[in-house]
């Protein structure tokens, strides 16, 4: 039998990961192909395009090498009875952890805007605020928003998380000054930054969404940074991704863009979680960190 590679990668991308995997497993035979589609029992996949899965007779387990596994689960092309895996990697963790700080040490000390004032060549200092009083929510406490809670304490922020099973959000919208959102999509988060929710965050809070795009509604957001309810956005991911070249959040001084690079999967450590989980497939022991399909993630 043989494992098939598959995902959005770049030719460089897909040769790094071709090369770790197969040292990573050396008794496998691994195709980037599905040549021979029934050949294939485990896919590992990178955020694959719709149907990248279609036709597989004898797929028996599905290893994603991205946290998030939303874009698998809306894919009718994957078989529901076969078990994936989501990637769960500590430096994954890590490196979410760190963009987190950053994001919520830019607003907290005005960095964004001073960013906006250089482009302007505007020489203007702002009062300076303490860690301290900068109270942020963390949305979301899987492995990522526990490490960023873990880091955001430590740097002396008056942290408070939430997750989807607490239910009511809207007191501690109402009582954050940062909103970072680390929630998995599912059709309960999908659109959860809508006007109602952005209109109950605390006047000129700010919101982080290093999760998905599709938990905000794009205009409602706008709109919310447009009337001062907003004081800026921070956002690594979006509904369409590249984010299109006329889309208004490139050029809005109020929101910061990143190219989906808060915590990319290290293919370095990835590789070898990923051979572990096979290899425990093999064995015939239970896979690590599969999703459960009835949840969302
Ligand atoms: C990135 O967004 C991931 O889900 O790994």
């Amino acid at each position: 039998m043989s494992i098939l590679l598959a995902g959005e990668f770049d030719a460089a991308e897909r040769a790094q990961w071709f090369d770790l995997l197969r040292a990573a497993l050396p008794e496998e035979t691994l195709v980037t192909e599905p040549t021979d589609a029934a050949a294939i029992d485990i896919a590992i996949v990178a955020n694959p395009p719709a149907g990248a899965l279609r036709g597989l007779p004898k797929l028996r387990l599905i290893q994603s090498l991205w946290a998030g596994v939303d874009r698998l689960l809306a894919d009718d092309s994957v078989p529901p009875e076969v078990p994936l895996a989501r990637m769960v990697d500590p430096a994954m963790n890590e490196a979410m952890a760190e963009t987190a700080l950053w994001a919520v040490l830019s607003l907290q000390r005005d960095f964004v805007d001073y960013a906006v004032q250089q482009r302007d060549g505007r020489w203007l200092p702002h009062p300076q605020r303490r860690a301290d009083e900068v109270r942020v929510a963390v949305l979301g406490l899987g492995q990522m928003g526990r490490a960023v809670v873990r880091r955001l304490d430590a740097n002396g922020y008056r942290v408070a998380g939430w997750s989807t099973r607490e239910g009511q959000l809207d007191n501690l919208l109402a009582a954050s000054d940062i909103v970072l959102n680390l929630l998995p999509l599912t059709p309960a988060t999908r659109g959860l930054f809508d006007a109602r929710r952005l209109a109950a965050m605390r006047r000129g809070a700010s919101l982080v969404n290093l999760a998905r795009g599709a938990h905000v509604v794009d205009a409602d957001l706008l709109a919310a940074l447009d009337a001062g309810q907003l004081r800026h956005a921070v956002l690594d991911v979006f509904h369409r991704e590249p984010l299109s070249a006329d889309h208004p959040f490139w050029a809005h001084p109020r929101v910061t863009v990143l190219p989906h690079v808060a915590a990319q999967t290290d293919a370095r450590s990835a590789a070898a979680i990923a051979a572990a989980n096979v290899r425990r497939w093999r064995a015939g022991e239970p896979v690590a960190n599969l999703v459960d399909r009835s949840r969302g993630y």
